[in-house]
Formats: structure tokens, C-alpha cells, sequence
């Protein structure tokens, strides 16, 4: 049953809450494996996006592997059944707990964002007893022409070592005793919807792989993290991001090793469309130039619009007749509160129910509890069969 088909099966349930399409969650993965195709390829399902754990059930059975940056989301990982041979361990600031969590549960690799990190690693290994997998997160300098808080892949951003600390690093790499340098990773930011950048990524993953085959390095993985887009102002029209394309981009132009494995760490592009918040018009209120539409949800349980000026759809579930000018806020006590500004929506009134679309990924994930509100529940379609 599909709440924005037929909402009448949802008007008991108190809002705010997460709503998840468990269908169109399985259709878009099927149709990410579909545009993968065979071949030495594999997906992991970036945890960050959405850890709740009925997401993550159909995730596993879909035969994904986990990507993970903190040692909750490799327990969450271990407690939901994802083999620890399928689970990667990232993040720039991992602590010596977190490592030694990686460790206890023999997972397939670190990815390792500094040679500190990596001669922490090396040690925390000795001491266990073991040899740990690695890769080398390295920084490309490719603009990912998105919004600067989730561009990554910059050499003025955080992550990874740069080409020339790498070129510098092999000798130190040589030397470690207790790590084995497995493969390369890259992840050059989020919501990407210009694939001419993930092919100048592969331009450097393939000067990279260049540079280590003349130390004489044939490592057996190459991980080019995620950051596919999706289409945030029509979701209905487009709610599967176009996978083969993005695959094929690096497919055809990667140039794989012989029995090398090409890695993907895909989150928003695999949840966002299944997901969306739903609230109640609690009050529409006269303003200066529109009507202010207040709803019972607000930054604390979807901080995208409020962090990044993002936009999400929003859909009347009660009323489709007329069109009025909103704005459409939360009940925060902070302006930044806002879903949309000058938005066009049918003629509004108090308790209408809203869908505001495309809200599974880094929705549920990134909630507070700011002026202590409650966590809201999710309810997924499957609920109502
Ligand atoms: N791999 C790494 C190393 C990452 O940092 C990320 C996301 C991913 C994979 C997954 O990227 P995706 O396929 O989801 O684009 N909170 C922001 C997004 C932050 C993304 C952080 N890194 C937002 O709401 O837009």
C-alpha cells in the first residue's frame, strides 16, 4: 500500500514519521545489480545514508556489502548478519577503540585517510596478533561540482593523502610489517549529478594505478566510493538514479587489472527515493509576502533544507485542489527552520497531511533531538499488504 496513492491508511498513525516504499527500495537495488552486471565488480551499502535496520535487512538481501565510518555502524553491521569478509571500515578520525573493534571482527579492509592513521593501524595490529588489510584513500584534486559541504575530493578537503605524500609513503608502506596494503580508495563527494566527474576521477584512478605498478604494486582492489545524485525535484518521475550509466562511466574507462575487484560505496542513490518524511500542517499563518505553512516536523527530524539549502518535493496527501504560495517551516526556534521558501502547493489547511519526498537518505540518519524533541518512528509500505 502506497501512501501517496492512498493515504487513508495512514491517517490514524500520529506524524511526524518516516515513511519507507519497501518496493521501490528492492527495485532500485535490483536495478543498481542489473546495471553493474557480472563482471569482478561489488557494491557496498554506505551505512551512513540510512542505518535503520529494516533498510539494511533488504539490503543484505540483496548480497551488498557495508561501508562504515564508526565502530557502531561495523556492530551494526556485524549484528545484522553482513559478513565481516563484506565489511569496510572508513572515516578520517577513527579511534584507537574503533580500530581495535575492525580488528576483533577480522572485517575485509580499513580505509586508511592518513599515514598516521595507517602507522597506528600497523601498530594496533602487532599487538593483536594480525595482518590487516588496507586501502589507501587518496585525495584527487577532482572538483565534484556539488554543494561544498559534501565535496570531498578537493586538496583542500580533509580526506585522504595526496599523489606526492603517496609517491613519498612507498618506502614507509614497504616497511610495515603488521598491515598489507590490499588496494586504493576514492570518494570525491556526494549527490553528483554530472558523470563527466567520476570520469575525471577515473583519469586519476588510472595515473594512480600507473604510479603504484611502477613500484611494483598489482593491487588486488580499487574502491571508487559512491556519490551518485538523484533527482531531487521530480522523484515520482525519476525515482532510480541511472546506474548504468554511472557504472558504465567507470567500467569503460577504468583500466582493471587482471583479477582486480572495482568497489563501489553507493548510500544516497540506493534510499533517498524510498524514503520520505511525513508531517502534519499544524497552523498556515498570514506573512509579509506569503502564508507561512507551519508542520509538525521541522530541522530535527530532516536538517537537509536547513544545512545545505536543499530542496525536497513536497506533496500535499490531503488536498490537490488550487495553488497557493507558502512558506513551509518547521517548529524550531530558528529561522533556518524552513523546508521551502515561495513554494507553490494546493490551498493548504491545519491537519493536512505532507510528504516531503526523497527524504531516505541522511534523513532518520542525521535527526536530533534539538528542544528535546522526540525520535520519530518509521513505517514502511509493507506494513499495510
Ligand atoms: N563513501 C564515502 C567515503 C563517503 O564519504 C560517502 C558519503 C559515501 C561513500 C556515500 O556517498 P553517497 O553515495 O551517499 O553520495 N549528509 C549529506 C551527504 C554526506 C555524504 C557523506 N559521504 C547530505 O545530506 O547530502
Amino acid at each position: 500500500m502506497s501512501i501517496y496513492t492512498n493515504s487513508d491508511h495512514f491517517r490514524s498513525i500520529e506524524t511526524p514519521f518516516y515513511y519507507y516504499d519497501t518496493d521501490l527500495l528492492q527495485k532500485t537495488i535490483k536495478t543498481a545489480q542489473k546495471g553493474l552486471g557480472n563482471g569482478p565488480y561489488q557494491i557496498h551499502y554506505a551505512f551512513k545514508a540510512n542505518s535503520n535496520r529494516r533498510i539494511l535487512k533488504e539490503v543484505l538481501k540483496f548480497g551488498l556489502g557495508a561501508d562504515c565510518v564508526s565502530g557502531n555502524e561495523v556492530n551494526r553491521a556485524v549484528e545484522m548478519g553482513f559478513d565481516p569478509r563484506n565489511i569496510l571500515f572508513a572515516g578520517v578520525g577513527k579511534t584507537d577503540k574503533e580500530i581495535k573493534l575492525g580488528l576483533e571482527h577480522d572485517i575485509f579492509a580499513f580505509n586508511v585517510e592518513s599515514l598516521q592513521e595507517l602507522k597506528v593501524l600497523d601498530q594496533l595490529s602487532g599487538v593483536s596478533g594480525k595482518k590487516t588489510r588496507y586501502a589507501l584513500r587518496i585525495n584527487p584534486n577532482v572538483d565534484a561540482n556539488t554543494h561544498e559541504y559534501i565535496t570531498t575530493g578537493k586538496r583542500d578537503n580533509k580526506f585522504g593523502i595526496t599523489l606526492e605524500e603517496l609517491n613519498l609513503a612507498i618506502p614507509l608502506i614497504k616497511s610495515l610489517e603488521h598491515t598489507e596494503f590490499i588496494g586504493i580508495h576514492f570518494h570525491i563527494g556526494s549527490q553528483i549529478m554530472d558523470l563527466s566527474r567520476f570520469k575525471e576521477l577515473v583519469d586519476r584512478c588510472n595515473e594512480v594505478q600507473r604510479l603504484l605498478l611502477d613500484h611494483s604494486f598489482e593491487l588486488p582492489h580499487i574502491n571508487v566510493g559512491g556519490g551518485l545524485g538523484i533527482d531531487y525535484d521530480q522523484p515520482e518521475a525519476n525515482s532510480i538514479a541511472d546506474f548504468k550509466g554511472y557504472f558504465d562511466c567507470f567500467k569503460k574507462n577504468l583500466a582493471l587489472l587482471p583479477n582486480q575487484t572495482l568497489h563501489f560505496e553507493l548510500g544516497r542513490s540506493l534510499v533517498a527515493q524510498c524514503g520520505s518524511l511525513i508531517a502534519r500542517v499544524l497552523y498556515i499563518k498570514p506573512a509579509e509576502r506569503t502564508s507561512f505553512m507551519v508542520l509538525d516536523a521541522g530541522m530535527t527530524e530532516l536538517i537537509r533544507p536547513a544545512l545545505y539549502r536543499s530542496f525536497h518535493f513536497i506533496e500535499n496527501l490531503s488536498s490537490q485542489e488550487g495553488s497557493v504560495v507558502y512558506d513551509v517551516v518547521g517548529p524550531i526556534c530558528e529561522t533556518s527552520d524552513a523546508f521551502a521558501r515561495d513554494l507553490s502547493l494546493p490551498e493548504t489547511k491545519r491537519g493536512d497531511m505532507l510528504a516531503i519526498r526523497s527524504a531516505g537518505a541522511y534523513g532518520e540518519v542525521m535527526a536530533s533531538q534539538y528542544n528535546l524533541r522526540e525520535v520519530v518512528p518509521s513505517i514502511f509500505s509493507d506494513d499495510f499488504k
